[in-house]
Order: structure tokens, then C-alpha cells, then sequence
């Protein structure tokens, strides 16, 4: 196992009683592109979490065991976190349900448990863990891209939401190499390491954009008359507004070099200097102590 810094769940706690519809003052396309990560993580996380506790039994390294643990902390976590702003969102008279009902029959059926034979369930549980390494891949680069996205607090983003965003994506970057060392320790094969990456990357993209554009379409402001246009989303990718593509599909080969270990990606230091002022910690300790 590479990775030797131990990772595990904290407590954290957001209010968002302040934060409006569009976060991002006068940017919809951006906040919703962005937002539609908060429709994908909570059942992808319950997800990670649903097949990595499958896979415990199979590891025999008691330190990746731990990590593993811990990192299932985290995502549970996370997930928590991110159904809050779902729930905001709706009380602001923008309903994600419909959507998030399709995430979720993703996940819970399309990528769920199936009655099989004892060497078929084997074989996929083995393809889950390494498509959750693939997503992991995704994760460790947006949460290092959103960690240095200042041209978002330039634009005036809510400060609650850029905590949420960098908070998860700092310990994003914490245990990238987690579930990619699990894949490595239970099978390793390439072809399935490459094949999975060549199913998540695409999938992310199109789940991205249709759950912006989901969300555009229902906004109660917007009301449809903003589209989830390339264009649009080029032009915030300049402006340092949003991930670039190129950074997106350069992710996959990238992952895919034979010698590709996640600590090569992103900068833990930085992630945990983060963590380290994330007003989140305070905000659970103040309302801890109130309650
Ligand atoms: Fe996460
Ligand atoms: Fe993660």
C-alpha cells in the first residue's frame, strides 16, 4: 500500500439559510453545472460505501483495511452533506427529485446487487470497486481543480457553498488512492482498469450536463431560457469558472498509463491545509455546543 496517511470522517456542519438560488450572483449555467454534482453524489457515495463494505471481507492488508474504513467515513459523509443542499434547493422552488430518482436507479439497480452465481458475483464486485477507482480518478481532479478555482470567489460565489465544494473536494484529494489501491490489491487486472475508466469518464460528462440541464430547465427564475450549451460551458471553462473539457478527457488516458498511481495527482499538503481553516469544523463545533 502506498498511501500512508490515514484518512477518516470529520465532523462538519454547513448553514444554508443564506445561500441563494444561484450561488454564483448572476451565473446560473455555472451554479446548476456545478449543483448537478449534488443530484450525482449522495447516491454514488451511498453507493461506494454499499460495495466497498462487499469487498472488506476479500482484504488481507490490515493498513488498507483501515483506509478503506476510513475512507467509507468520508463518503458517507459526503454524502450527507450534499443531500442537505438537495433539500435547500427544493425550498427555494427548484425540485431535483425526478432527476435525482434516475441517479439513483443507476446506482441502487442499474449498478446494484443481482442474484448470481457465487464466480459471477466475484466478477462484479471486482468491476464495481474498479469503476469506483475509475470515479475516484474524477474526484482527486475536480477536487483539486475546485481547491484552486479562485476566479469563482472573484465572481462573488456564496462562501457556505465554496466551503462545501473545497471541504469535499480537499479530502477528495486526501484518499484518491484509496479505492485505487483496494482495485490493485483485490485484482489489479489492466484490462479492467482501462475498461471501466473508458465507461466512467463519458458518463460522468453526460450526467454532468444533463443534470445542469435538468436543473436550468426547472429553475424557477431561469425557466428554461438558458440551454446546456457547449458554448456556454467553454466560455465558463475560460473564465476559470468551471473545469476544461480537455482536463476532463485528459483524465482518462492518463489514468490508464500503465504506471499511474494516484499520489502522483494533486497536492495533499494543499488539501490538508484546507481541511486545516475549513469554517465547517468550527460551524459543527458552535452548533455541538448550542445543542
Ligand atoms: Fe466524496
Ligand atoms: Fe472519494
Amino acid at each position: 500500500m502506498s498511501n500512508t496517511h490515514v484518512v477518516g470522517p470529520r465532523r462538519v456542519r454547513f448553514s444554508w439559510e443564506n445561500t441563494p438560488l444561484h450561488w454564483v450572483p448572476g451565473d446560473p449555467f455555472t451554479t446548476h453545472m456545478i449543483n448537478a454534482l449534488h443530484m450525482l453524489l449522495p447516491a454514488g457515495e451511498r453507493w461506494f460505501v454499499h460495495v466497498f463494505k462487499q469487498a472488506l471481507p476479500y482484504i488481507t492488508d490490515p493498513g488498507l483495511k483501515e483506509q478503506v474504513k476510513g475512507f467509507m467515513g468520508q463518503e458517507g459523509t459526503h454524502a450527507v452533506a450534499h443531500q442537505r443542499v438537495l433539500e435547500h434547493m427544493k425550498e427555494q422552488g427548484l425540485d431535483p427529485t425526478p432527476y435525482v430518482e434516475n441517479v439513483e436507479w443507476i446506482f441502487e439497480k442499474m449498478l446494484g446487487d443481482t442474484t448470481l452465481p457465487p464466480r459471477a458475483q466475484r466478477f462484479w464486485l471486482m468491476e464495481r470497486v474498479a469503476m469506483i477507482a475509475a470515479i475516484e480518478h474524477y474526484t482527486a481532479v475536480l477536487g483539486q481543480w475546485i481547491l484552486n478555482a479562485h476566479p469563482l470567489d472573484e465572481a462573488g460565489a456564496d462562501a457556505v457553498m465554496m466551503d462545501l465544494l473545497r471541504w469535499h473536494g480537499a479530502e477528495e484529494v486526501e484518499h484518491r488512492s484509496v479505492a485505487f489501491d483496494l482495485f490493485m490489491h483485490l485484482d489489479g487486472s489492466y484490462g479492467r482498469r482501462a475498461r471501466t475508466m473508458a465507461l466512467a469518464g463519458p458518463a460522468i460528462i453526460y450526467l454532468v450536463k444533463r443534470g445542469g440541464g435538468f436543473l436550468l430547465e426547472n429553475d424557477p427564475i431561469v425557466r428554461g431560457r438558458l440551454k446546456p450549451k457547449w458554448s456556454y460551458f467553454f466560455l465558463r471553462a475560460h473564465q476559470g469558472r468551471a473545469p476544461t473539457l480537455r482536463s476532463l478527457l485528459l483524465a482518462m488516458p492518463q489514468y490508464a498509463k500503465p504506471g499511474f498511481h494516484p499520489s502522483q495527482e494533486g497536492d495533499l499538503q494543499q488539501a490538508l491545509d484546507y481541511i486545516a481553516i475549513s469554517p465547517a469544523h468550527a460551524e459543527f463545533e458552535a452548533y455541538r455546543r448550542s445543542t
